[in-house]
């Protein structure tokens, strides 16, 4: 296979490999492979994929098969992501197409990777070295309107569903110096918008330039003083791992916006225990109440796994009791997806998937009443949005409200403006405004 010339990288999944996939695009373009344009073929097309259900990582292998063109070549194939490190050598066995296996720890080493490649090697690389794969990648070289930045990454809490903890590993924090320069430099770049991503963002914990030792407060406090930046998000958080100075700040700091990702994943005590999520229901509705204490305001968004191994018709009305307790803004909702090497996988009683299908219409019924309940109460508020890109029709472009609601306008105003607008719609999953102001930047 040839020297690539080009690259192309797909990211599927969660926001981190949003972030990863960025990374490894500024990682390749430093070393002078440009990315693909759009319609331009790709001599390396990089799949950085999911595994945190199962039809993501079938989705990853029928796109390897896709790959192959109709003369019967193909673009040099790396796959990378968490399918990458759960699969490992298999991948190849699985796929002969895939030329490169690259783990979501060890893509500093993609340039290396590809060389190899070049010269007819099929190398996998699921390290998950000690020195950090962000020492080794370099410094950001471009940011939209609203950008991501990995702060902590990997997870100790073993949900006995989840992957993640053997996929991305064990957790660890990035340095406050790291993070605050990428910010810095994010926001040089154009960013106005900060979205902290972390499997478990609520565990970050670190010390500031004068060696206090804080958790995810302290460093929103201190990226809210950054000039230019008008808008602090983050996301996953766990309940257990939630703080009475993060939600102090939800209070005092303009710049964090209100809302909050918290997943629940289900609604009776037997099944959280079952799952090992260290709360309850009540902790859970107790600590929601502590929220919106601090910010009225505060919208609520969850993720919920129907089909738990075990859960009785009765014990999934208590998910459906739940949903109608916090009234969330937006949710995304799973069936239960066995997954291999993870304790769930082996445990009795698993739910058939006619019943699945069922309990998931009833959850999704009654999220999607929920969220539009929740768009609707805006209508008629005036608040600013973030441009982030243009709409289908001319002149309409689409912002997000501070709710993390799509929102529809019409006006000149560019990606990247702030603008103040009224509500005057409210659909499923978005918002129509009308233009007030443009807010200064
Ligand atoms: N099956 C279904 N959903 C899952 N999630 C994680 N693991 C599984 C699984 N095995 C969901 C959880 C998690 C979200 C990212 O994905 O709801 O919060
Ligand atoms: Fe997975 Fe649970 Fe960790 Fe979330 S908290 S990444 S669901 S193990």
């Amino acid at each position: 296979m040839n020297e690539p010339k080009n690259f192309r990288i797909k990211s599927f999944g969660c926001q981190m490999n949003v972030y990863d996939g960025e990374r490894m695009a500024e990682l390749l373009s430093s070393k002078g492979m440009p990315e693909a344009k759009e319609g331009e073929e790709a001599d390396l097309v990089i799949l950085n994929t999911c595994h945190i259900r199962e039809k993501a990582a079938e989705k990853a292998y029928s796109d390897v098969g896709r790959m192959v063109r109709e003369d019967g070549s193909r673009p040099m194939v790396a796959l990378a992501g968490c399918v990458a490190q759960a699969e490992a050598g298999e991948a190849q066995k699985r796929s002969k197409n895939i030329d490169i296996v690259v783990g979501p720890q060890a893509y500093h080493r993609l340039p290396d990777l590809v060389d190899q490649a070049a010269k007819g090697g099929r190398p996998v690389d699921t390290d998950m070295p000690a020195i950090s794969k962000f020492d080794a990648m370099p410094a950001r070289s471009k940011s939209g309107p609203s950008a991501f930045l990995t702060v902590a990454e990997g997870c100790d809490k073993f949900c006995t569903y989840c992957v993640v903890p053997y996929t991305r590993g064990a957790e660890i924090s990035r340095p406050w110096g790291d993070i605050v320069s990428e910010a810095l430099s994010l926001v040089e770049r154009g960013a106005r918008e900060i979205t902290l991503l972390g499997q478990n963002v609520s565990a970050w914990s670190g010390q500031d330039e004068k060696g206090r030792t804080g958790g995810l407060e302290l460093l929103i406090r201190r990226l809210a003083k950054i000039d230019g930046l008008e808008r602090l998000r983050y996301t996953t958080s766990h309940p257990a791992d939630m703080d009475e100075g993060l939600i102090a700040a939800h209070g005092d700091v303009d710049k964090l916006m209100p809302y909050l990702h918290l997943p629940v994943q289900a609604g009776s005590d037997r099944i959280l225990k079952a799952m090992n999520r260290h709360h309850t229901a009540e902790s859970y509705l107790k600590l929601i109440e502590r929220f919106r204490t601090a910010r009225p305001d505060m919208a609520i968004s969850g993720d919920f796994i129907v089909g738990f191994p075990g859960e009785s018709d009765a014990e999934f009305e208590e998910t459906l009791a739940i949903v109608d307790a916090v009234r969330y803004a937006s949710a995304y909702s799973f069936k239960y997806s066995p997954r291999p090497g993870t304790p769930a996988a082996d445990m009795e009683d698993q739910i058939e998937a006619d019943v699945m299908d069922d309990r998931l219409q009833r959850l999704q019924a009654k999220l999607s009443e929920h969220s539009l309940a929740f768009n609707r109460s805006k209508v008629g508020q005036t608040f600013p949005i973030l441009i982030e890109r243009k709409g289908k029709k001319p002149g309409q472009m689409i912002g997000k409200s501070p709710w993390l609601q799509s929102t529809f306008v019409e006006t000149g105003a560019v990606i990247g403006d702030m603008v103040e607008v009224r509500i005057e719609q409210a659909l499923p999953n978005s918002l129509g405004a009308t233009l007030l102001e443009k807010v200064p930047a």
